[in-house]
């Protein structure tokens, strides 16, 4: 018999039902104290995930987009300045480095993690040193939730003097093994980067993000830049911006990050399913190297046969994505940045292959299983 149950990429009204008993206290509870920009809730979501993080401060701000800008800004880098980062990610982190005036210089990824490649990383910056540019940070991307090798990034930024700055917006929850202890992705650059957008593992109910960091200053800066460059009520010492996280999505947020690990180890689960059941083909499946722990944002699998698997599961009514399908450097955005086809051939080929299968935490196993069967029927030609 013909399976007929539509599948759903993600399933943000499940996650919304097992919040809604300490969401509605939450809302009340603003409500009653008009409390509407800032107030308490907004302090309290900073101080839990910097505690879930294990860092001293998280600052929120309005977007993932905006806690990199703001970041970048705080740590003084604009026009003049090279920040690396990879063009295999969302277009928003080449844009906040755009934003402040610098300039991203690319390095191409790691075709087993999909990840910043360290020897690529370290032969630019040894020719941007011959070339006497000036790069002040790193700026690697935990895709997909994987963590990037922060130890290895960690090393060639102490030796390069630059900054090591997280782009977390796929990675909330995961953890990497440092010398026997796990560390959340987040907690090992000068700053880490997190985006709340509603599909997110930790997802709010609009656009929001936060600035996670150990230090002090940057901190101070973030907070402030994001304030209107506010002192007091009416002293600014900068022209700064209006990028404050939302009261009602700090409220939001503090109710879900109660749940993350569980709802991580669900989508843990889930990925361990599609092992098992896409293993012995000719699939790529996500690499997670020992000593690191993705949050699965999403499920990735390359095949140059991606195209059909997608019309195969489009038919079934299995919803399905591509991320992504233009690399930053060649997309029409970039076309002043003299970049060409050819120049990052890992990963113009992952952009070529890559499938995001179905992710939540509240996929079924039947549903896992009807997944894994039409990937697997059209491989075999079925
Ligand atoms: C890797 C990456 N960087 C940056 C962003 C930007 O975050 P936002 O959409 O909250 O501005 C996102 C999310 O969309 C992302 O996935």
């Amino acid at each position: 018999m013909k399976h007929q149950m539509a599948i759903k990429f993600l399933d943000l009204a499940a996650q919304d039902r097992e919040i809604e008993g300490r969401l509605a206290s939450e809302f009340a509870s603003i409500r009653e104290n008009t409390a509407y920009v800032g107030g308490p809730s907004v302090a309290a979501f900073e101080k839990e995930f910097a505690d879930y993080l294990g860092v001293r401060h998280v600052v929120g701000v309005a977007s993932g987009t905006d806690a990199l800008r703001l970041t970048l800004l705080a740590m003084g880098i604009g026009a003049g300045d090279e920040v690396v980062t990879v063009p295999m990610t969302f277009i928003a982190t080449a844009a906040a480095i755009i934003q402040t005036g610098a300039r991203p210089l690319f390095v191409d990824i790691d075709p087993d993690t999909c990840n910043i490649s360290t020897s690529a990383l370290v032969k630019s910056l040894e020719q941007a040193r011959r070339d006497g540019r000036r790069v002040r940070a790193i700026l690697p991307v935990h895709l997909y939730g994987l963590p990037a090798a922060l130890a290895e990034l960690q090393e060639i930024a102490l030796k390069y003097d630059l900054a090591l700055i997280e782009d977390a917006c796929q990675a909330h929850g995961a953890r990497i093994n440092l010398g026997g202890e796990w560390k959340r992705a987040g907690a090992f650059g000068d700053a880490a980067c997190f985006s709340f957008y509603p599909g997110k593992n930790l997802g709010a109910w609009g656009d929001c993000g936060a600035v996670a960091t150990n230090n002090d200053v940057v901190a101070r800066t973030v907070a402030n830049l994001a304030d209107h460059g506010r002192i007091s009520h009416y002293a600014h010492s900068a022209f700064g911006y209006n990028s404050r996280l939302d009261t009602l999505q700090a409220a939001v947020l503090r109710s879900k990050l109660e749940r993350l690990d569980e709802w991580n180890g669900r989508r843990r689960r889930v990925a361990a399913r599609y092992r098992d059941l896409l293993a012995r083909t000719d699939l790529i499946l996500p690499y997670e190297p020992e000593g690191s722990e993705s949050s699965y944002h999403l499920f990735v699998i390359r095949t140059p046969r991606r195209d059909a698997i997608r019309s195969a599961l489009l038919a079934e009514q299995i919803q399905c994505g591509i991320h992504y399908p233009v690399p930053v450097h060649l997309q029409p955005a970039a076309r002043d940045l003299g970049y060409h086809p050819g120049d990052f051939p890992v990963a113009e080929l992952v952009a070529d292959t890559v499938l995001s299968l179905p992710m939540h935490p509240f996929l079924r196993p039947e549903e896992i299983h009807h997944v894994a069967g039409v990937v697997r029927r059209t491989l075999s030609g079925e």
